[in-house]
């Protein structure tokens, strides 16, 4: 690790280069004087950014030394030509407006691998910093362990894909729109979720042009794979294992395609043992690089509250919460419910699904939307076509188009279908 220059940090300034347009890789002289705080990749320079001097100078020395420094991410763009660089953000660039300008430094530099240290790690600012293109974020105060770790991994990353472009070298092109998230959600098993979450994913995908996935997220009972009658050769856990260089191009390696619909899935782990090692944060990541190069990112859960869910609701634009037609599901999801608001979960993006609506099992469905205070936005009926096609591995949609279950899966889809046609959220 080399630092761009070598002269002397004074504390009331960074140690920026004098003359604009100056190198910031260093000169002979310099290079034999450089970083050495690290044992990451001797090829990448170094460079920390805080407009605040205290918190700047305390990144400088947990790396021992011989750092570049600046207190904008701009100043650095004059001297930027092409060399992999990682850049250590300090805690004050954790604010939107930093953040904003980070991310378009990184878009239009792709050398540049990011690491942001922030005062506090919430899901919110962690998002954020992702969606940011910021590689991997660190909680302050870091120590010169943690950073060298962390510049280490970051520069692994450089090494592999310098100075490419986005998405040239990808299959799926990222074109600034950020697909939809909906997490499909009940807490009563057996009530649909992978039913529905299955059917929805192959719909949007026969509806979309870009690419839609569905990932499995009930990673210790997961099986959306099996009812798509699928044999992956990659689960979650490869996604996870590799978070440090997870890009587009390698995510897709990564997923099965359902042939007949198009539909990308992420499956769930084989072993429900490897369920303890993918946390909230993993699956964060990983969701934000599909939202990159999908139109819609369609998430099936356990039914349970446990740190993945609740990030994948967080992250979620639209949630389907979905209750069957009995007293024990109707119970279940009013806790749910109570939770979720509890949480300050956006009332606006809940969607109420009641599956096997026609069911004569005597509960009415206005009775239930008054017991839930929320209307259903979609029913779906009861029928022996969905067993039936799930046992087939051949999704309802599919097996038996014209059914009323097809049909009101198909409502269902177009409930978010508006997304398709270039009105997907800017990023
Ligand atoms: N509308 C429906 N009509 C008939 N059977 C259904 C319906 N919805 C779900 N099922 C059946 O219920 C079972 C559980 O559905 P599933 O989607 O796996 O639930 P979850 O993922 O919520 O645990 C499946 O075997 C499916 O065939
Ligand atoms: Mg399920």
């Amino acid at each position: 690790m080399s630092s761009f220059f070598t002269d002397d940090t004074s504390a009331d300034a960074a140690t920026a280069p004098s003359a604009e347009g100056e190198s910031l890789v260093p000169d002979t002289a310099a290079s034999a004087d450089g970083f050495r705080g690290s044992t990451a990749n001797p090829t990448v320079n170094l460079v920390v950014i805080d407009p605040d001097d205290v918190a700047r100078n305390r990144i400088v020395e947990a790396l021992g030394n011989d750092v570049s420094s600046f207190p904008l991410v701009d100043d650095l763009i004059p001297y930027l030509n092409g060399e992999p660089i990682v850049m250590v953000l300090g805690p004050s660039c954790a604010v939107d407006g930093t953040l904003n300008s980070v991310e378009r430094v990184i878009q239009a530099h792709r050398e540049i691998g990011a690491i942001l240290v922030a005062e506090e790690l919430t899901t919110n600012l962690l998002q954020q910093a992702l969606r940011s293109g910021v590689k991997d974020v660190l909680a302050s105060p870091a120590d010169g362990q943690q950073l060298t770790e962390a510049i280490g991994r970051v520069t692994s990353t450089l090494a592999s894909s310098p100075s490419t472009p986005a998405g040239e070298d990808d299959m799926f092109e990222d074109d600034g729109e950020l697909g939809q998230v909906v997490t499909v959600f009940s807490t009563k098993g057996g009530a649909g979720k992978s039913m529905i979450a299955t059917n929805l994913g192959v719909t949007l995908a026969q509806r979309s042009d870009k690419p839609v996935c569905l990932v499995d997220a009930d990673l210790q009972f997961g099986d959306i794979a099996v009812m798509l009658k699928l044999s992956p050769q990659h689960t979650i856990v490869d996604a996870v294992s590799s978070l440090d260089r997870l890009d587009a191009s390698l995510l897709q390696n990564l997923l099965v395609t359902h042939e007949s619909s198009g539909l990308l899935i992420l499956p769930a782990p084989l072993e429900p043992a490897f369920a303890d090692q993918i946390g909230a944060t993993e699956m964060m990541q990983i969701v934000e690089v599909l939202r990159r190069f999908c139109s819609f990112v369609i998430i099936d859960t356990p039914a349970y509250f446990n740190d993945v869910v609740l990030g994948m609701i967080e992250i979620s634009d639209e949630v389907l919460l979905v209750a069957g037609m009995d007293i024990p599901n109707i119970k279940n999801v009013k806790i749910g419910l109570q939770t979720l608001r509890l949480l300050n979960t956006p009332m606006e993006k809940l969607h109420l699904v009641l599956n096997r609506a026609n069911s004569k099992v005597k509960l009415d469905v206005t009775e239930v939307e008054r017991t839930l205070q929320v209307s259903a936005d979609i029913l779906i009926p009861s029928d022996i076509v969905v067993p039936q096609s799930v046992n087939r591995g051949v999704p309802v949609v599919q097996s038996a188009p014209r059914s009323g279950v097809a049909k009101s899966l198909e409502d269902l889809a177009s409930m978010f279908t508006p997304a398709i046609s270039g009105k997907g959220r800017k990023k």
